[in-house]
């Protein structure tokens, strides 16, 4: 998709999902509600979903998209790069990313958010996968990073 399409449709997403925010200001309720609007409007989204801190475990949370790992193994694959520098990670080709995780062999790009609280702790990750290739640029990552900062907005 192009960036100024792409643009254009997460402006309209976030739209949809602020309006969806207000009905329920419970975290998980609204990661499913993210991750369904965004899984069933994004075509080339071919996985879905937040992967959340509980401990040192990294499980799985609210998703859209075939069945995933259920936890990850700690400090290995993508989810967890994002946790442990902090910041997003894209991946244009997950098969040259060293211990990349794969739950599903169709997977071929992917980003990773991290989920911080208002008071910045990082509870988790938005992942996103795409059965093609360097979908994810800087759009997707400055767009989704606005989206999940929803997840504890306060009306
Ligand atoms: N690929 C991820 C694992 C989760 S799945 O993509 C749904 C990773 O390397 O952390």
């Amino acid at each position: 998709m192009d960036k100024v399409k792409k643009e254009g449709r997460y402006q309209r997403l976030y739209t949809q999902i602020e309006a969806l925010m207000h009905k329920c200001d419970n975290p998980v309720s609204r990661m499913a509600t993210i991750a369904a609007v965004l899984h069933h409007k994004m075509e080339y989204f071919f996985w879905t979903g937040f992967y959340l801190l509980n401990e040192d475990k990294l499980q799985v949370g609210p998703y859209q998209g075939p069945v995933a790992c259920q936890e990850l193994e700690k400090n290995k694959g993508v989810c967890w790069a994002g946790i442990n520098k902090a910041r997003t990670v894209v991946v244009e080709d997950v098969h040259q990313f060293p211990d990349h995780i794969a739950c599903d062999s169709r997977s071929k790009s992917e980003i990773v958010v991290p989920v911080k609280t208002p008071e910045g702790k990082i509870i988790g990750v938005l992942d996103v996968d795409s059965s093609e290739l360097a979908s994810f640029d800087e759009v997707d990552a400055r767009e989704l990073d606005k989206i999940i900062n929803l997840i504890f907005v306060k009306y």
